[in-house]
């Protein structure tokens, strides 16, 4: 029997406060409740979420929720809302249509408002979830502190390198916490919801080498699980794993294996928890094999109805400039809603980068003329140097102004994004012109 959807609320309080990453190293976090992350906001597909959002923090902020097909309204960005001031309180109120696994985090000043921490998960269930023995939510970090564990920034060339590469440190945690030690019965199956809140780090994940399932990814179950030892998880992307099962007694890193994005920094291979296998107990996990139908939006060849160009251009003002169709910060032309879209996402740049779209999952038609090894619903999807990604999405009936954007913080800070309009042709548009989204340096 289904059951009725229910309204879960919750209170987020946005705030600074001191926060231990381990035994004697505390860093002045900015955080939802006093913790790093924020509380996991739980909820079933097709129930009401409200979250009361208070903002303590000495500056404005807005919260995002990253993957969620909500309401233009609620979106939490700076064309959709007025940042709430500090001292105020704004309502999100939002159905939560999918199953699977979301985060929410800042969308103000990020670049220093999610590098202190202001990120939290978001699990929607629903009943036709495969079974598995536990569930872990693991929120991937990385923060770049000076020797007194503050967040300063590093002179002139460590600020162009940030700007650059993206903010990235060697402080790595999982769910807030440096190497953090985490525990699992021996001979059970774990479902590990994997969110990358990492201002720029590329985490190419790695049980030291065994193997693991891949059942989830942005917007939710894959149609089969797909066996792995890596995968590369970036800045903003969800993955879910099936971990185990494993022997008693084993004891094994989660890591990170060094990803070339074209950086200044070299990659290194970076370490981020511990897991102890402990006694064994008996598994009631059950993985069908067919975890969900992926119904195809267009098929490969569908023609291109628009195009959009990532570059990074020489700039007399910042040396490079990180730009969407030769643009900073800019407006794109508005979509119809159901008019089916197949965007051309080029990167024309030799970095890598993340693209993300508001509101909306996508499907890969075709990376570089290739079609994909399966089938996703994405939000984010990383673009290789000089590479061409074919999408296709739905603007189903959510009008109002969203943005696509690069998500290394920095990039998108830096003026990697846009914005655009979803139209209903049967109401007039909101005729909201060019706008800028933020102050950038
Ligand atoms: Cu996580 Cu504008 O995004
Ligand atoms: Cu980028």
């Amino acid at each position: 029997m289904k059951q009725d959807n229910q309204i879960v609320e919750y209170h987020l309080t946005a705030s600074a406060f001191n926060w231990e990453i381990k035994p004697g190293k505390i860093i002045s976090a900015w955080g939802f409740n006093n913790q790093v992350p924020g509380p996991v906001l739980k909820a079933k597909k097709g129930d009401t979420l409200v979250v009361h959002v208070q903002n303590n923090l000495p500056e404005p902020t807005m919260v995002h929720w990253h993957g969620i097909r909500l309401p233009a309204t609620m979106d939490g960005t700076g064309e959709v809302q007025q940042p709430i001031l500090p001292g105020e309180s704004f309502e999100y109120r939002f159905i939560v249509p999918d199953a699977g696994t979301f985060w929410y985090h800042s969308h103000q000043n990020e670049t220093v408002q999610m590098e202190r921490g202001m990120y939290g998960g978001i699990v929607i269930e629903d009943d036709t979830d495969p079974v598995l023995d536990e569930e872990k939510v693991l929120v991937l970090d990385d923060m770049q502190l000076n020797a007194s564990n503050e967040f300063t920034q590093h002179g002139v060339v460590g600020r162009w390198i940030e700007r650059h590469d993206g903010r990235e440190g060697s402080t790595n945690l999982i769910n807030g916490k440096e190497y953090v030690q985490l525990y699992m019965h021996a001979g059970q199956k774990e479902r590990w919801r994997i969110i990358n809140a990492a201002s720029a780090r590329y985490f190419k994940l790695s049980l030291e080498g065994r193997p693991f399932k891949i059942i989830a990814t942005d917007g939710g179950l894959l149609e089969e699980a797909r066996t792995a030892t890596e995968l590369l998880i970036t800045p903003g992307e969800r993955f879910d794993i099936v971990a185990g099962p494993f022997e008693e007694g084993e004891v094994f890193a989660i890591q990170s294996l060094p990803y070339n994005r074209v950086t200044m920094l070299k990659a290194k291979k970076q370490q981020y928890a511990r897991v102890q296998v402990m006694d064994k107990k008996p598994s009631i996990a059950v993985l069908p094999s067919k975890l969900a139908v992926i119904n195809r939006l267009a098929p490969q060849d569908a023609p291109v109805t628009r195009k959009v160009k990532l570059s990074v251009d020489p700039s007399l003002k910042h040396v490079i400039d990180f730009r969407v169709n030769k643009k900073m910060h800019g407006m794109d032309a508005p979509v119809m809603v159901d008019d089916l879209q197949v965007w051309e996402v080029a990167n024309t740049s030799l970095m890598d980068h993340p693209f993300h779209l508001h509101g909306f999952f996508f499907q890969v038609l075709e990376e570089n003329g290739q079609a994909p090894a399966y089938s996703a619903w994405k939000d984010t999807y990383n673009l290789t140097p000089r590479s061409v990604l074919k999408i296709a999405w739905m603007p189903d009936n959510r009008p109002g102004m969203w943005m696509y954007h690069c998500h290394i913080i920095e990039h998108h800070a830096a003026g990697m994004m846009a914005n655009f309009e979803v139209v209903d042709p049967l109401k007039p548009s909101s005729g909201k012109k060019e706008t800028i989204s933020r102050c950038h340096p």
